[in-house]
């Protein structure tokens, strides 16, 4: 068969370098990153979340970039084209279909929280921030809830970005956007880095990152870890896999991963270096949640040397990769709605837009005129981020390796992933067992039917990853003819 001609590509090398890290690099780094390592035990879960990364993230990244690029199109036509190179079942497309869901309903919430990056990069220059405790800037953050237009108008303002810069196409509007975007993130982020390292308490903040504690290895916080991996990287909503198709042939698609990790990696442990700091240097706690950067940081900031200025490039940073990873959220609808309905991209951006601003708008309504609304006792936007990483991320991740370990013929992505034979078959060794396993636990975690301590009983764990390889490697002629509907 021959293969897909592409329609679009990535113009440089770099283009998809800089655009899957930006897509990766987001306020999973910058906020949630530090705020969890801090409270799952520093140095432990750092250790814990580097594993999952190397045993689960790249595995399963670089299936996506092979399968993408394999079937060149939007996830739901990528894994079309995949699967019928195998004469397959088409209701494979579903998976496709369920990343285009999850990717399209964590922008849905994630706008609202872009959207606080946005306005706080703007009152911390109108001195609206100006408050003298955290307290007094707790009421700043409830008061920009309590305001549907504040917040809806801040939160609408990302989506317009978002939706312009996905509009404009994969070379004018994703790479040109992320050409001058990541360098200036990188930039802020190490000048930030080194104000940390000049305010005082650089040590304490170190310590806290990386001081090993093995009593905190604890089952709750390795699933932690796990779930952070998937959402860090942007894994099981389409951003990846929509961007793969863009890869030219050739590329090697393991190299590129790993600098994606490792970027990714890096991004989120200096921006711990950049808050921690500041926060022990005032004397604050690290386990505020939420309100850790927009409570608490702007009262620091206030408090030391040149802090407006610095403040305004913290909050600009996180203004800047939200965005980045907003529009590789949005891509794969847009790409869907242009490649298979041959709708414009325009047209789709407008269309995927006017669906996300009635969602978003319910999210945004969680925090003022819906706050009494709790179905089974969580707000729409708590519902929104649950159901994707909880049920819909690590489902999409285990068909995924499923699909990449068990149903396409061998050859297809020993092509695609063109690696040395020991590298492919560790790739293949980590997606079709560590990988399936290691996701199923998380996801029975999540449900709490998990009745063993996956630390304490880590041998269960071995157990069934030795299992499912003799299992999988004696069954596996009928397993695939099962998978692919044969
Ligand atoms: N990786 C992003 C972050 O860490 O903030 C979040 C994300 C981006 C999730 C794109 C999913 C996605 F498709």
């Amino acid at each position: 068969m021959t293969r897909e001609k592409p329609k679009n590509l990535w113009l440089s090398r770099w283009g998809f370098i800089l655009a899957a890290t930006g897509s990766a690099v987001g306020l999973g780094n910058i906020w949630k990153f530090p705020y969890i390592t801090g409270e799952y035990g520093g140095g432990a879960f750092v250790l814990m979340y580097l594993a999952c990364i190397l045993a689960i993230g790249i595995p399963v990244m670089m299936t996506e970039i092979a399968v993408g690029r394999r079937g060149r199109g939007s996830p739901i036509d990528a894994i079309g084209r995949v699967v019928h190179e195998n004469n397959g079942n088409p209701l494979w497309k579903a998976v496709g279909g369920m990343a285009m869901l999850s990717g399209f309903l964590i922008l849905c919430f994630y706008v609202v929280v872009a959207g606080w990056a946005f306005a706080y990069t703007w009152k911390m220059l109108d001195g609206s921030l100006a408050a003298t405790s955290v307290e007094a800037l707790g009421g700043v953050f409830e008061a920009h809830n309590a305001n549907p237009w504040q917040l809806g108008g801040w939160s609408v303002l990302v989506a317009l970005l978002t939706l312009w810069i996905v509009a404009k196409g994969v070379q004018q509007g994703i790479e040109n956007a992320v050409r001058w975007m990541m360098p200036g993130l990188a930039l802020m982020l190490v000048a930030l880095v080194g104000y940390a390292f000049t305010s005082g308490s650089f040590d304490a903040g170190f310590a806290f990152l990386f001081h090993f504690d093995a009593s905190k290895i604890t089952g709750e916080a390795l699933l932690a870890a796990l779930g952070h991996a998937f959402f860090t990287l942007s894994l099981a909503s389409g951003a990846i896999l929509t961007y793969g198709s863009y890869v030219p042939d050739g590329q090697s698609i393991a190299r590129t991963t790993f600098m994606v990790a490792i970027c990714d990696t890096l991004v989120a442990l200096l921006a711990g270096l950049a808050i921690f700091p500041i926060i022990f240097a005032n004397g604050m706690s690290p386990s505020a949640g939420p309100g850790l950067i927009f409570m608490s940081l702007p009262l620091a900031f206030q408090q030391m040397p040149f802090g407006t200025a610095f403040g305004v490039l913290f909050f600009a940073m996180v203004s800047i990769a939200a965005l980045t990873s907003a529009i590789s959220m949005i891509e794969a609808t847009v790409a869907y709605l242009n490649e298979q309905h041959g709708i414009s991209r325009l047209h789709a951006a407008i269309g995927a837009g006017a669906v996300l601003l009635v969602i978003s708008l319910l999210a945004m309504l969680s925090f003022n005129l819906l706050a009494g609304w709790t179905p089974l006792g969580k707000n729409f936007f708590d519902w929104l981020d649950y159901l994707t990483s909880r049920w819909m991320m690590p489902l999409g991740g285990i068909f995924m390796v499923v699909l990449a370990g068990y149903a396409l013929r061998c050859d297809i992505l020993r092509e695609e992933l063109n690696l040395p034979p020991t590298g492919y078959a560790l790739w293949l060794f980590m997606v079709r067992y560590v990988s399936p396993v290691l996701i199923l636990v998380v996801f029975l975690n999540a449900l709490g039917w998990l009745l063993f301590d996956p630390v304490q009983r880590w041998y269960w764990i071995a157990g069934a990853i030795g299992l499912l390889a003799v299992a999988g490697e004696l069954l596996r002629p009928r397993v695939t003819s099962v998978l692919i509907g044969r």
